[in-house]
């Protein structure tokens, strides 16, 4: 819920209160804006409490699927004799999604305290973070905060004299997009080829080497910290009340300010506009992506949706990432839904046939389509791939690549068919680039 004091339009700077500071990464930094004192008040908490507490909070997957954090940590069976992991997902690869890679680089130890929280939480002395393979940089940084965090006894053997131990390897990819698919991400921390397994059994019943295991996103860990130290209360004062607390908004593309906005759930693209400075000048909002490429797109009729979990599930979408991609008048909808689709037929695994082959036949038609080669009877053959893909694709891969097609010919049908009846594309790219 909303209140007086913290209405939606408000920014929320929790993750991103200190990056303004220079030094923001240093251990020392960190510590000097109170970071790691909501480890202090865990460790002298009782890990079932801890649970609860994140279950109270209504904290939601931040990667994109929403699903209820505290509910996934109370999954891990009691009885089974096997350690347990805690694996935090920083594979952030999906067109569009832009927070976890500026958090990680900004503010590695908000990361690395919610990781000793958590696994202090859900009992598992073995975390892992399974980080995207080109972001060097990112690598570096979590490895040096990690050491930094070794030398202060904030990670190893007895945990601030808590008698608590933990470990925390960080393990890079090798830049496969489907790799960030939990299943699939476990099956390369294994030493496989990363391909998608079969769910049930979700991996809080048997994940990494069939062991119960966590698999959060990085946003999602680094919000615990701020759950522990201002409680639960403090948490659902923001947001709605089925789409608790705060999260990175990633505005891009055609806007006058992009950049991270950190803010309740619940707050509109129009607010958001609002303090990005607009569109950019001279143009109008013409169609947008609540939460990266996989989410179907809206337009300016959406402008006043609440981003929250459900609202956004009733415009037709879903919330996904936050990772707003703005689109102006300028832009050809088929190829930048051509483009998508490219990425995705390039990043399929391969694995099952509805996403192998159908992302490579919709390569084919939207690229006939965006050069005037297509014919109208086309539209239906992409919607009929769609429909083999939707559900019917052994991961989220398949649903999220028909999802910009289905939107894209639902809200612009007719752009699709301009580009048939006059022969080529209508559209001037070059003004459609965001430094034109
Ligand atoms: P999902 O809905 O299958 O699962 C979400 C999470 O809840 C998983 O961790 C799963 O293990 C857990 N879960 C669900 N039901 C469960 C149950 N009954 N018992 C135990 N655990 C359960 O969604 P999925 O496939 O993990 O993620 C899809 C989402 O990922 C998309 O909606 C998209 O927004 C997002 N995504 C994010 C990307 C990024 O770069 N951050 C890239 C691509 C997709």
């Amino acid at each position: 819920m909303t209140t007086d004091a913290q209405p939606a339009t408000a920014l929320t700077p929790v993750l991103s209160r200190n990056w303004d500071r220079p030094d923001s990464f240093t251990l020392q930094s960190y510590r000097e804006t109170g970071g790691y004192e909501a480890l202090r008040t865990a460790l002298n908490t009782d890990p079932d409490s801890l649970v609860n507490m994140v279950k109270s909070s209504g904290l939601r997957g931040r990667g994109g699927a929403g699903f209820p954090t505290g509910m996934k940590w109370s999954f891990l069976p009691a009885d089974n004799p096997k350690p347990r992991y805690l694996v935090v997902n920083a594979d952030e690869s999906e067109p569009g999604t832009c927070k976890d890679i500026p958090l990680m680089l900004a503010n590695p130890h908000v990361l690395l305290e919610g990781i000793v929280i958590s696994a202090y939480a859900i009992r598992s002395s073995q975390a892992f973070i399974y980080v995207r393979g080109e972001v060097l940089h990112v690598i570096r940084r979590l490895k040096h905060a990690v050491a930094e965090a070794y030398d202060a006894g904030l990670l190893g053997r007895d945990i601030l004299g808590s008698g608590f131990d933990l470990d925390v390897v960080v393990h890079a990819g090798a830049g496969a997009y489907i790799c960030g698919e939990e299943t699939a991400l476990l099956d390369s921390l294994e030493g496989y080829r990363g391909q998608p397994r079969l769910k049930p059994p979700f991996p809080a019943v048997s994940g990494l080497y069939a062991s119960p295991t966590v698999v959060n996103n990085v946003e999602s860990i680094a919000s615990v910290p701020s759950i522990v130290a201002n409680g639960v209360e403090w948490f659902t004062a923001m947001g709605t009340e089925k789409s608790a607390g705060f999260g990175f908004f990633s505005l891009s593309g055609h806007v006058a300010r992009p950049g991270q906005y950190e803010a309740p759930l619940g707050v509109t693209l129009r607010e958001l506009l609002d303090m990005a400075g607009g569109v950019r000048a001279g143009h109008e909002l013409k169609f947008w992506t609540p939460g990266g490429s996989s989410t179907p797109i809206l337009t300016d009729e959406h402008l006043d949706t609440p981003l929250d979990f459900e609202s956004v599930g009733s415009a037709g979408s879903m919330l996904g990432t936050r990772a707003l991609q703005i689109f102006d008048d300028t832009t050809c909808v088929v190829r930048a839904v051509g483009r998508w689709i490219a990425f995705y037929a390039h990043e399929s695994c391969g694995k099952c046939t509805p996403c192998r082959e159908g992302n490579f036949w919709m390569v084919q038609v939207l690229d006939r389509l965006e050069k005037g080669e297509g014919t109208e009877d086309e539209l239906d053959k992409l919607l009929d791939i769609c429909d083999n893909l939707l559900g019917r694709a052994f991961c989220a891969l398949g649903d999220g690549a028909a999802s910009p097609v289905m939107s894209s010919i639902q809200h612009f049908r007719q752009e699709y068919i301009d580009h048939v009846e006059q022969g080529g594309c209508p559209f001037d790219h070059r003004k459609s680039t965001v430094w034109g």
